[in-house]
């Protein structure tokens, strides 16, 4: 984790990260991945959503959110007026595909936190989307999504809705209705 803190702290653009974290070689996920997922969309954006960790679409184009998850959360943020090719920049908490897609492990996230947490500073997002179980450890220090969804949070010093995952609402269509809501209050918020 300090090898990390170290070249997450050198790196003083998001090029210079990424590639950091291309040369970071403590991560095991690295090894099982092909290619470095770090990031699309705006970089300029003041929403900056932060997701669990590549799966196989995502691993085979090196670009987050691609597959269906990617779809569904890309027809939520339209009707807000919101895409990654203008306002909207979008990363995860880990930059490689975990085997068979297994939860990344707690010394996996912590071990990348300060490679997430840099990526925050050199966005600045005005506020964060929290998209999981996964990324409200990483992000708030605790989990669980169905109590802390909805709720202002506060993350990296900036506002931060915790939402239900994109692959969860795919499962389980019903709870689209509170995710929704939250993305109302999202817009609410940039408008405030
Ligand atoms: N799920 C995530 O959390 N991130 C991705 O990039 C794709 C699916």
């Amino acid at each position: 984790v300090v090898v990390a803190q170290e070249a997450a702290a050198a790196a003083s653009t998001l090029d210079e990260l990424r590639a950091a974290i291309g040369a970071y070689e403590h991560c095991a996920l690295k090894r099982g991945a092909r290619n470095l997922v770090f990031s699309d969309g705006a970089p300029d954006a003041r929403v900056m959503i932060v997701g669990e960790a590549p799966g196989r679409d995502e691993d085979l184009q090196g670009r987050p959110f691609v597959g269906r998850a990617g779809q569904l959360l890309d027809r939520m943020l339209a009707p807000l007026g919101l895409s990654r090719a203008e306002n909207v920049y979008i990363t995860n908490v880990l930059p490689w595909r975990p085997p068979q897609n297994r939860d990344p492990r707690p010394d996996e996230i912590a071990m990348m936190k300060p490679f997430l947490a840099r990526h925050i500073a050199l966005v600045d997002p005005d506020l964060l989307v929290i998209m999981g179980n996964i990324s409200c450890d990483a992000l708030l220090g605790r989990r669980g999504i169905t109590r802390l969804r909805g709720n202002w949070a506060e993350a990296e010093g900036r506002p931060a809705m915790p939402m239900f995952h994109p692959a969860y609402l795919l499962r389980q269509p019903q709870m689209k209705r509170e995710a929704w809501a939250d993305m109302l209050a999202i817009g609410a918020k940039l408008r405030a």
